[in-house]
């Protein structure tokens, strides 16, 4: 599927444009994860995503721009916004920005808020999407609402029973969800961990990335508690027990039960690519339980934890 020729790739991007024109839905690969996009301008197509994921309705979708001319259309960037989106853009960062007045978005990919959050994906068929369709993409993970997000076509295939058209870019290079960040003034504040450490912000924009207070009243399906979350039930526990399936990380003691290793070598990045795949392996397995070792709280192991965790909420 990966191996076609330029000319069947274009056709493929035109076909997937005409639908998206049209109101129907397509599933994307990004840098992060598979995207299940709508014209973010036809409220009827954003309505689709909610019912082909059974979203609940107050959550409000990343819009996906081809670039930061396109963005501008619909939101104001205050400087150190535009400061985020030179160095950043194409790249897994969302940003929380105001709304301009006349900016055509459906209410319901907003969900009636006055921000917008934005993004320019750093992958060529998805930019080769955006290009083509030339209107903007509502896109949220292309994974029925409260299961794991889909890092290959396959599994969203597997999750929509293949109702949806799927452009398969293979595996997503990042693995986890764009960081997302809002701006108030001078300061930086992260709403959700994601592929882009907040170190990594910090380094080259230099300002410090707060850490948004819990309940700060920002409605966010990356902030419901149980999330992400497998049909086994989760333990995050790096000691599995007989029976049980073992999500590793770094060098593991033997187990004798069915296990995946996040990153053998203790790598953050290979665990970030491996973290969905191998949940959705495991839990293909049957296992009632997964045992899940945490990783270090640093750079993407702060995306990596918060996935865990909400993963193995209470439900
Ligand atoms: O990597 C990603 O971000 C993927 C790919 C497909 O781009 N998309 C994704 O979308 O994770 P989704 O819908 O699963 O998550 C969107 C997040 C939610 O937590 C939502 O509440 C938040 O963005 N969000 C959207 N608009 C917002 C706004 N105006 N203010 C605060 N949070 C917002
Ligand atoms: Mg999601």
């Amino acid at each position: 599927m990966n191996a076609r020729g330029p000319r069947q790739r274009e056709q493929e991007i035109e076909e997937a444009a005409a639908l998206l024109a049209a109101g129907k839905l397509v599933a994307f690969p990004t840098e992060t994860v598979y995207g299940l996009g709508a014209d973010a301008q036809n409220a009827d197509a954003v309505l689709s995503i909610y019912e082909t994921k059974g979203r609940p309705r107050f959550n409000p979708l990343i819009v996906h721009c081809a670039d930061l001319a396109m963005a501008e259309r619909f939101a104001r960037f205050p400087p150190l916004a535009r400061r985020l989106a030179e160095a950043f853009w194409p790249g897994p960062l969302s940003i929380v920005l105001p709304l301009k007045p006349g900016h055509g978005l459906a209410d319901i990919a907003i969900a009636g808020l006055d921000t917008v959050a934005l993004r320019v994906p750093d992958h060529p068929l998805a930019l080769a999407l955006l290009r083509a369709a030339g209107r903007p993409l509502a896109a949220p993970s292309a994974n029925p609402s409260g299961k794991l997000s889909p890092t290959t076509a396959e599994q969203v295939r597997r999750g929509f029973a293949g109702k949806v058209p799927v452009l398969d870019g293979g595996p997503c290079r990042a693995g986890v969800e764009s960081t997302i960040v809002a701006i108030d003034g001078e300061r930086l504040i992260q709403l959700r961990a994601g592929a882009l450490p907040r170190a990594a912000i910090e380094e080259v924009i230099g300002v410090g990335v707060e850490q948004a207070p819990q309940d700060a009243g920002i409605a966010a399906p990356g902030m419901l508690l149980s999330h992400y979350a497998p049909n086994a039930h989760m333990r995050l526990d790096a000691a599995p027990q007989p029976g049980e399936a073992f999500l590793a990380f770094g060098p593991a003691a033997p187990f004798e039960g069915i296990t995946r290793n996040l990153s053998a070598s203790g790598d953050l990045h290979e665990a970030a690519r491996n973290l969905f795949s191998m949940l959705h392996e495991l839990d293909a397995t049957g296992a009632r339980t997964i045992a899940v070792a945490p990783v270090p709280e640093t750079g993407l192991g702060e995306a990596i934890n918060d996935r865990l965790r909400r993963a193995a909420a209470p439900r």
